[in-house]
């Protein structure tokens, strides 16, 4: 390997060779669109829909490596976060780059806690929604509406001004998704506690009834808090690179933030755990595992929570989950489903089809069942993944502010329409 890595181009149109230089695995755009550049012709393009082999960032918040599954915030292994930490420490880490020390810790978890509430006319806003509306079309919108409450969210370059926008999104996303689960059943909106930890507070705004004080089963506050952290970051996938994608414009983190969970809200991204639980429903029970797997080989269909776009290994948050199901199953009995997922897991792990194509279980295997045996409906599952997020997605959106090298999201086009056509008025062509 030399010192200073190069590509060689040869423009076979031209004959003509090019040097681009190689910078941390990638060659530059820029570069590239120079081949072939004349005043009548645009240079050389990529073309990658869905950005699989671009990237569009230097980001120091998350490493993936996909082959060997492995997951590190700030370089820190997610399985020692989900031991050893809590979400707050680790969204605090998140987003400032380092952990925090004592002092540091205990003024963000009060600040955090000191924001959880909401002003007035956002919970008649929640409340003017329909009783069927989805919690994410309600929470998309309360995020963004979040942003008319604090207009000083615009001035994106204030570092004061960011912190504090940081802080009262991280603070009030779990009042506002508990809202939207309330409203769903018709049930009063429960104000925050703030004598509570962030997920104790979170399932006493839930599951509150008339009890003066909520308290919650620290094993369930403990299984969130881990389920908290496994979800807080994943790099640039779809929801965060439509928060970059939209911070890019330098709009306020609230508007960004909201276009996060417009993209989580779709099926392909955050409703994998949902299409699991279905597909062991329809399993029904242990003894049609072995059926099924074979349909699925047969291409009939597919192993829903198995395999994932970057893990070609266990996905690493898979196998925590997995624990955190029998603290929450200690709480509320097992989920009977949990017996088929095991076994559909034993078998598709030894069987050659899935050990071939590397496809292993991913988060979605086991947090649908979890969330199922806390009395979740299937639409909440995305606001349980919408609330941790949040810490990840201002993480990277803070670093995209800041990042010289960043500019206004504008892909190129390939343009496969007509030209230079001659309008005809309508009343000549309908005559
Ligand atoms: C996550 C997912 C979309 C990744 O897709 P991808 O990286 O584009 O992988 P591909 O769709 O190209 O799949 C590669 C091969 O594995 C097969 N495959 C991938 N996931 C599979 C699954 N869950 N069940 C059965 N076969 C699967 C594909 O059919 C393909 O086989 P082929 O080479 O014979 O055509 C895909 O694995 C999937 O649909 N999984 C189920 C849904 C899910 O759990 N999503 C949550 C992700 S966190």
């Amino acid at each position: 390997m030399t010192d200073n890595p190069t590509l060689t181009v040869r423009d076979n149109r031209t004959g003509e060779e090019y040097e681009l230089p190689i910078t941390d695995g990638t060659i530059s755009a820029s570069d590239l669109g120079k081949i072939g550049k004349t005043d009548d012709q645009a240079g050389i393009a990529l073309y990658d829909p869905g950005f699989t082999n671009t990237a569009s960032c230097r980001s120091a918040v998350t490493f993936i490596d996909g082959e060997k599954g492995i997951l590190e915030y700030r370089g820190y292994p997610i399985e020692q976060l989900a031991e050893s930490s809590t979400y707050l420490e680790v969204a605090y880490l998140l987003i400032h780059g380092e952990l925090p020390t004592k002092e540091q810790h205990e003024k963000w978890v009060h600040e955090i806690t000191f924001h959880t509430f909401v002003h007035e006319n956002l919970k008649s806003l929640m409340q003017g929604f329909r009783y069927d509306a989805h919690p994410m079309g309600m929470l998309l919108s309360s995020v963004g509406a979040l942003s008319t409450f604090y207009p000083e969210a615009t001035k994106i370059s204030d570092v004061d001004l960011r912190h504090e926008q940081m802080v009262r999104l991280i603070a009030k996303m779990p009042t506002l998704g508990a809202w939207a689960f309330r409203h769903a059943q018709g049930k009063p909106y429960v104000y925050p506690d703030n004598d509570l930890t962030y997920t104790e507070n979170f399932l006493s705004m839930l599951f509150k009834m008339s009890e003066h004080t909520y308290e919650p089963d620290p094993r369930l506050a403990k299984a969130l808090e881990v389920l908290f952290i496994l979800h807080a970051d994943h790099e640039q996938n779809c929801s965060t690179n439509a928060v970059r994608s939209v911070g890019s414009s330098q709009v306020d983190p609230y508007s960004a933030v909201s276009a996060g969970i417009a993209a989580l809200y779709g099926p392909l991204h955050g409703g994998a755990n949902e299409a699991v639980l279905r597909m062991l429903k329809r399993i029904g029970s242990k003894d049609k595992v072995g059926e099924f797997i074979e349909g699925v080989k047969n291409g009939d269909e597919r192993l829903m929570g198995f395999g994932h776009r970057v893990y070609k290994n266990y996905d690493p948050r898979a196998k925590i989950i997995k624990k955190a199901c029998d603290d929450v199953f200690e709480v509320t009995g097992v989920n009977p489903l949990l017996e088929i997922a095991q076994e559909l897991e034993k078998i598709a792990l030894e069987d050659e089809y899935f050990v071939k194509r590397k496809l292993y279980p991913n988060v979605d295997f086991y947090s649908g069942l979890i969330y199922e045996a806390l009395q979740f409906p299937p639409e909440m599952f995305t606001v349980l993944f919408a609330i941790p997020r949040t810490s990840g997605w201002l993480a990277q959106w803070t670093e995209l502010v800041d990042d010289k090298e960043q500019k206004i999201a504008r892909p190129k086009q390939i343009y496969t329409g007509d030209r230079g056509l001659d309008f005809v008025p309508a009343s000549e062509r309908w005559a």
